[in-house]
């Protein structure tokens, strides 16, 4: 039997198990990049005029929301993170009308849509910091923003020593004497939060958006905001709450603000926080009930493909969630990591930014390997999941980018140590056989970034009818995840099979066995195979391979008993 594929029919839910939640409890949201989804009018670049011709595929694809990446104005310092005007879409990417044509054709195919807010910093071309520039030290116009007069004797060294997170000082000083603050790149200068026009236009801006029926928003750089007024310098070893720049208390009353906001449209607009914090209580705090919706499970992301840790992480979200009544999310990768089937083709297959790992031996068929069994793994636990655009389609990251075409300045800054995000940033492969592979009608088009020559087999067109692409298997699986065979939101109790096998129950009928062993694992007597990441080896689920199953009725208790919790 090709387990690739789903039975053909669904059992039927218990009545009890049908229940309405509120959408994002459960969705499937498919972050777009824009730049690199679909170029419509032929200039290398991916357009909102993509986007919407590509719905149908999305609506087949069977997402429930689409999260935007910036697709405002900017400089493009650091793909779109950096914004100059909050309120308009890049002349590159389309046209407001053209977004809100988006908004409501994707509403009528039952897709939601997502917009990226970056409230951390903004482009250095931004009206406010334009007018800061212009203005003398100590003026009104520069207190939105953190100008600071430099240390050393003449101030020739920068008021402290905050790093960038894209590597060097977090200070850059202007022909004028005074330094300025960006966590990020010079380009990004941060906002000061404790500023009341930064906290009024925000709230503007979500008005904005809310107001042209954008059901949500994702908070970029989350936990950052907020800085130590005395700028004290970072401890080597911060308890939580004292670190100068990051998870500080004052973040609370902000997301508070905006979830009132939120709350006060019909129907209510969602929150969802980039928030990058190891410790999954502090994570937490910022989904209580009057807080954020949902924030991105990092922890996961990061996970190696390995049981314990896997079974750990799975097990400390849904633990440190519960006592917020917040759903869990399930996120393999965004636009800022590795892509899944490279990472998990590696000797290590954890993630963490400085071990980016470019160049090391991959091999791309266990890497995809067991990317199928992840998403598997993923659709079928509690809470809602991100796919983020070309995950479908098992694309893996595009290394030996000549230096003279990166972008990232996570690249540049680091001198070109660290070999930035642009590998998972390649325009997506749609049909044909040379590039740019329908991802624009002109075939000399010149790609913001090149798309490696053999992507041919990994285009949608290669992968739609074949039965054991990738493309089909998150179709499968997410059509039967739509149809909730467990009952919408039933919670998940473990199965014991080993050390090597993630397994749980359901909703009582629904079995998701992930085996990451080498010793393969028996099928429980009564179920049958709904999907699988792969072919049996006879009735066992072999290593890196995910099945789900449902008991058949009458044959008994399944093998397995429920694990001690
Ligand atoms: C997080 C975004 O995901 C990343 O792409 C960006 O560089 C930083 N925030 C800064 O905005």
């Amino acid at each position: 039997m090709d387990v690739t594929q789903a039975a053909a029919t669904l059992p039927e839910l218990a009545p009890e198990l049908v229940v309405e939640r509120p959408w994002w409890r459960d969705a499937v949201v498919y972050q777009v990049y824009i730049r690199s989804f679909a170029d419509a009018n032929g200039d290398g670049t991916g357009d909102i005029a993509g986007v919407r011709a590509h719905l149908p595929y999305l609506a087949a694809l069977g997402v429930d929301a689409l999260w935007f990446s910036p697709w405002y104005p900017s400089p493009l310092a650091d793909s779109g993170y950096d914004i100059s005007d909050y309120r308009s879409i890049d002349p590159k990417f389309g046209t407001l009308w053209e977004a809100e044509q988006l908004i409501s054709e994707a509403r009528e195919l039952g897709i939601r849509t997502i917009v990226d807010i970056v409230p951390n910093h903004v482009s250095n071309e931004h009206a406010w910091f334009r007018e800061a520039l212009a203005a003398p030290a100590g003026s009104a116009a520069r207190e939105r923003f953190w100008f600071r007069a430099g240390t050393g004797e003449n101030g020739e060294l920068p008021p402290n020593g905050w790093q960038s997170i894209f590597g060097g000082s977090a200070w850059t000083r202007l022909p004028d004497g005074e330094w300025y603050l960006h966590l990020f790149a010079p380009e990004q200068p941060d906002l000061n939060w404790s500023h009341p026009d930064v906290v009024t236009e925000h709230e503007d801006i979500l008005r904005f958006w809310f107001d042209r029926g954008v059901a949500g928003v994702r908070i970029d750089s989350a936990a950052l905001l907020v800085k130590d007024p005395e700028l004290s310098e970072e401890p080597a070893d911060p308890n939580p709450g004292e670190h100068p720049f990051t998870d500080r208390d004052e973040l609370h009353d902000i997301y508070r603000g905006w979830r009132g906001l939120a709350d006060s449209y019909d129907e209510p607009r969602v929150l969802v926080g980039e928030v990058w914090l190891p410790d999954a209580e502090r994570l937490a705090r910022y989904l209580r009930p009057d807080e954020l919706h949902t924030a991105f499970n990092f922890d996961f992301l990061a996970c190696p493909w390995e049981p314990g840790p896997m079974r750990a992480s799975i097990e400390s979200a849904l633990a440190s969630h519960a006592p917020v009544n917040a759903p869990a999310t399930w996120v393999l990768a965004n636009h800022d990591v590795t892509r899944t089937v490279t990472r998990y083709g590696r000797a290590d297959t954890s993630f963490a930014f400085e071990t980016k790992r470019e160049g090391t031996p991959t091999d791309l068929v266990l890497g995809n390997r067991r990317a199928r069994a992840a998403a598997l793994l993923a659709m079928a636990l509690p809470g809602s999941m991100y796919v983020y655009q070309g995950e479908e389609l098992g694309l893996p990251e595009a290394e030996n980018i000549p230096p003279e075409r990166r972008q990232d300045p996570m690249w540049l800054r680091s001198g070109g140590v660290d070999p930035g995000r642009d590998g998972c940033r390649v325009p997506l492969p749609w049909s044909g056989q040379l590039p740019p592979f329908g991802f624009s009608p002109n075939g000399n088009a010149p790609l913001w970034l090149d798309q490696p020559d053999d992507w041919a087999p990994l285009s949608v067109e290669a992968q739609t009818d074949d039965p054991a692409s990738m493309l089909n298997l998150y179709r499968v699986g997410l059509r039967i995840r739509r149809e909730a065979p467990w009952g919408a939101g039933a919670e998940l109790s473990w199965l014991n099979h080993g050390d090597d096998v993630i397994a749980f129950a359901r909703g009582g009928r629904f079995l998701c066995i992930a085996n990451l062993g080498s010793q393969p694992v028996e099928l429980p007597a009564g179920t049958e195979v709904l999907v699988g990441s792969a072919e049996l080896v006879g009735n066992a689920v072999p290593q890196d391979t995910t099945v789900w199953l449902v008991r058949t009725g009458s044959e008994g208790p399944p093998e397995a008993t429920p694990a001690e919790q």
